[in-house]
């Protein structure tokens, strides 16, 4: 019988250099795109698809992380004093059942193939899956969601994917589709960060998997990969002739809140989905670009 996924791992050990100086003393995940940490995003999606430990893999100065998720009793005494109980709803979110969440330390960075494996103890003997918080997803059914109920029907390792422009595919895992079934593709290869030309499509891994434990005992044997790092794709790529790898292209719209201007696409997308900021900001955007073209 096909185990159900409960554990997701968050790799959050990256120093995110690309936004420096912010990140100097705060986590990248911490960023907010309106009013809501990345990771928040992340965890929200994990939680409607049925997750209910939660690992991170984190690095030395994310401490901010593990707070955000503890109780605030100060904050939260002084808010309900004031009768607060709209901001007190909010702050719900944050918080987290006890044991539900865990921090496991990456000494040093390895790799995503290797901080996902400095999970293996948590994980155990069961599917995983597997969430960068950079790839932030906006859709009607969380992302997560529709992968586990596509999973349940196929019980193989299966990563999100997205096809992506041509002269982009260097910054991906890359698939080479054997079966192409719409939703679902049946995978036979995947290469890391395939250099332009030479990638087997344009079908790329987006960060979200659901996998089989049998990837982390690849993970044991710390085979380098792309960079010299030690990779998860290539890990998920030894199953193609075992228990199976599937992409699944999701509905929805993909956000790379790794870089600046996919963190910023991502902040106006979000803002305008919200009614109470809306207006103003759809007046302003307009405003501006009406007064940036007449300038140029
Ligand atoms: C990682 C994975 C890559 C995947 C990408 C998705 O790369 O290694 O296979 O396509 O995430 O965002 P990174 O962006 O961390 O370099």
């Amino acid at each position: 019988m096909k185990r159900k996924v409960t554990k997701a791992v968050f790799p959050v050990a990256g120093l995110g250099t690309r936004f420096l100086p912010a990140t100097k003393s705060i986590p990248k995940e911490i960023m907010t795109l309106v009013d809501r940490p990345l990771i928040q995003y992340a965890i929200d999606e994990a939680r409607a698809a049925g997750i209910k430990e939660f690992i991170f893999v984190t690095s030395r100065g994310k401490g901010a992380l593990e707070d955000y998720f503890d109780l605030a009793p100060v904050l939260e005494s002084a808010l309900r004093k004031k009768g607060k109980d709209d901001l007190l709803e909010i702050l719900k979110a944050t918080n987290m059942e006890s044991g539900a969440i865990a921090y496991i330390r990456q000494h040093k960075a390895m790799g995503l193939g290797h901080a996902v494996w400095c999970a293996r103890r948590l994980i155990g003997n069961e599917p995983f899956a597997v969430m960068l918080p950079d790839d932030v997803i906006a859709a009607d059914k969380p992302c997560l969601q529709q992968m586990v109920e596509a999973y349940e029907e196929t019980g193989a390792n299966m990563v999100a994917a997205m096809e992506v422009p041509r002269d982009r595919t260097n910054a991906y895992g890359i698939l080479d589709v054997d079966r192409d079934m719409g939703d679902k593709v049946l995978v036979k290869g995947m290469v890391e960060k395939p250099e332009i030309g030479k990638a087997p499509s344009n079908l790329a891994v987006i960060g979200r998997y659901i996998l089989t434990p049998k990837v982390l005992q690849n993970l044991n044997r710390m085979k380098q990969g792309a960079g010299g790092e030690i990779q998860l794709t290539d890990a998920i790529a030894e199953e193609i002739g075992g228990q199976g790898v599937y992409g699944f292209r999701f509905k929805g719209q993909r956000f790379d809140c790794g870089s600046k201007a996919g963190f910023l696409q991502a902040t106006v997308s979000f803002a305008l989905a919200r009614p109470e900021l809306h207006d103003e900001l759809m007046q302003y955007l307009s405003e501006t670009v009406a007064q940036r073209e007449a300038a140029e």
